[in-house]
């Protein structure tokens, strides 16, 4: 028996699973990233995770026909290189040269985001409809663009940069990890709305977030569905920036759903109602008509099933 395995490199953890010929996932096996390292050891990361969920499961390493790796980073897809990730230590990798050589099995490799749409597409909240556009909303801001079925690569293979679309108004914007100022992901990411929470106790807002030593993405979600004013504020405005994203993905590209996937659309209602609102305040009406914007299904798994899939489709 064949078995294929999926890789998703973020920048907190990278998740392997082992698939099947039909894409099922059979194992999971989850480590720290270590960004704060090399991007040679956290590729050694990499290597060492996926022989180890190979050995603690019933297969032997012949019987990995692949390796398909989905990774938090504008990806050159044909060249199989990491060209910049602005939440690891990543320029110019050769990711796919280098676990070819490490692992000597067949790679292929994708953006993080287009390979979690590809599982949600086929097997997820996509399934059945052929256009539609998914956001991961995590350490960074993801997108992954399904057209006719297939990922949407763009000119050199960055299309679906999504987190990285300007947004915020130059006043208020703040530089991003790639760069540049006033990205969706400063301010709709899990750091951009810790980063908001921290500003709003650091300036003595009336919060209950005050009385957190630590505070992350779950308590602000917590503390806004418990009726704390400024977590709802934080809440909202993240929603806002998505929603005006998606006004003009939609006007750019007119899918038929847009998925939400990732640790921040665990906010749930609070953070879809306020999307939906937004999206058909700026919308223009026809645009808007027969448009669904919910969440994610496979959860955390569509990475690993997508990237698994990068060898099977
Ligand atoms: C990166 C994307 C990635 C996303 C989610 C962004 O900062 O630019 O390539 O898909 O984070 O991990
Ligand atoms: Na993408
Ligand atoms: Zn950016």
């Amino acid at each position: 028996e064949n078995i294929y395995i999926g890789v998703d490199l973020g920048g907190t953890a990278i998740k392997v699973g082992i698939c099947n010929q039909e894409g099922e996932l059979l194992h999971t096996y989850e480590g720290p990233t270590e960004k704060e390292k090399s991007s040679d050891a956290v590729i050694g990361n990499i290597e060492k995770y996926v022989r180890h969920i190979v050995e603690q499961s019933p297969y032997e390493w012949d019987q990995v026909v692949g390796v398909g790796a989905g990774v938090a980073g504008f990806t050159d897809v044909r060249a199989g290189v990491i060209l910049m990730a602005p939440n690891i230590n990543f320029q110019n990798v050769p990711i796919r040269a280098i676990l070819e050589e490490r692992l000597g099995k067949t790679i292929r490799v994708d953006n993080d985001a287009n390979v979690a749409a590809l599982g949600e597409a086929w097997s997820g909240a996509g399934k059945g409809i052929t256009d539609c556009v998914c956001y991961t909303l995590g350490t960074g801001v993801g997108g992954g663009i399904i057209v006719n079925g297939h990922i949407y690569q763009g000119f050199s293979g960055l299309a679906g940069e999504i987190g990285h679309i300007s947004v915020v108004p130059d006043l208020e914007a703040i530089k991003c990890g790639c760069g540049k100022m006033g990205c969706l992901e400063t301010v709709s990411s899990a750091t951009g709305i810790v980063r908001m929470a921290v500003e709003a106790v650091e300036r003595g807002d009336h919060t209950s977030l005050s009385a957190i030593e630590k505070v992350s993405a779950k308590d602000i979600f917590d503390a806004a569905k418990a009726g704390d004013e400024v977590s709802i504020r934080i809440i909202n405005r993240a929603a806002f920036y998505l929603g005006k994203s998606m006004a003009a993905v939609a006007a750019t590209l007119n899918p038929e759903r847009f998925i939400i996937g990732g640790g921040v659309s665990k906010a749930g209602d609070i953070l879809f109602n306020e999307i939906r609102r937004v999206f058909a305040e700026l919308t223009p009406e026809p645009l808007q008509r027969g448009v669904e914007i919910i969440p994610a299904k496979l959860g955390n798994d569509a990475g690993i099933v997508g990237a698994a899939g990068l060898l099977l489709r």
